[in-house]
């Protein structure tokens, strides 16, 4: 139990063929929700923030918050940096007790990918740190995805098992026609190449931009090789709308709205990714 790595906490999804839910959750409800739920449905949890949310939760006050709670809760938990781009927020998070940090060098060519993903790899490795890279690059239009337009970004098979084998990363972020941020419709995800990616590869894979994808894709998904999901706007958006739905002049009251959405929204995912009664 307690605060785990991404390796070991990913390695046991693998092996039950389930996935964990790795929430954007950056305040104290948002994460109190997620423990609380992780513990009552006991299933294992990815707490995660990203650098584009430290303007909200900067990450030297929330990341010793994430860490400690983690450290105490009855399941399994990782806390883990998503989309590290610098090296220096990168070892920010180490020295706070992440379990894992994620670099994300996936808009720099595949060389220089690989290099900028081997130096965190080595730097991480050190700490007993895991490492999630990305190869290939998920958009940030959160639109409906034009396969056609996207498809030089997508991951390529053969080059994964290049990329996995010579940057040593503990877990590959893989792009099959996902997107960040809301879908305007149901993704149309690349289901043939996840497969010849989970083949090429025997790292466990991770999915971002799981917000409003269908349980059918995530469970297809899951079948070949996700263990892994991200969800951010979908638990974001549901505070929004839950704060928006009473009197927020009444803090506490407030305060309720969000950790009863955010667990609302993590449940219904860990029911999605088969994760619930999986915690050892
Ligand atoms: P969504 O905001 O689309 O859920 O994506 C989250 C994510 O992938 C964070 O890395």
């Amino acid at each position: 139990m307690t605060l785990v790595s991404l390796k070991e906490i990913l390695k046991n999804a693998q092996d039950g063929k389930y996935a964990v839910i790795a929430g954007n959750l950056i305040n104290l409800e948002m994460i109190k929700a997620g423990i609380n739920t992780a513990e009552r449905l006991k299933s294992p949890l990815i707490l995660q923030i990203a650098p584009v949310q430290f303007e909200a939760a900067p990450l030297k006050f929330i990341g010793p918050m994430m860490v400690s709670i983690a450290k105490r809760a009855s399941v399994p938990v990782c806390v883990h940096l998503d989309h590290g781009f610098k090296l220096s927020e990168i070892q920010e998070a180490i020295e706070l007790g992440f379990s894992s940090v994620m670099i994300d060098a996936s808009a720099y060519d595949f060389e220089e990918n690989i290099r900028l993903t081997k130096e965190v790899v080595d730097c991480a490795k050190k700490h007993g740190v895991s490492v999630e890279a990305e190869l290939g690059c998920v958009g940030d239009e959160g639109v409906a995805v034009d396969m056609e337009k996207i498809k030089d970004k997508l991951t390529v098979p053969s080059l994964a098992k290049e990329f996995v084998e010579r940057t040593g990363c503990d877990a590959l972020a893989v792009a099959i026609g996902n997107a960040h941020g809301p879908y305007i419709k149901t993704p149309n995800l690349d289901f043939q190449r996840l497969e010849d990616i989970n083949s090429a590869v025997d790292v466990p894979l991770v999915l971002h931009g799981g917000s409003g994808i269908s349980k059918e894709d995530f469970r297809k998904s899951i079948s070949l090789g996700i263990t892994k999901v991200n969800v951010a706007t979908a638990i974001h958006q549901a505070v929004g709308n839950g704060i928006a739905s009473i009197n927020y002049k009444d803090f506490f009251k407030a305060s309720k709205v969000i950790e009863k959405e955010v667990s609302e929204v993590i449940e219904a995912h860990m029911d999605n990714f088969m994760s619930i009664g999986k915690a050892k």
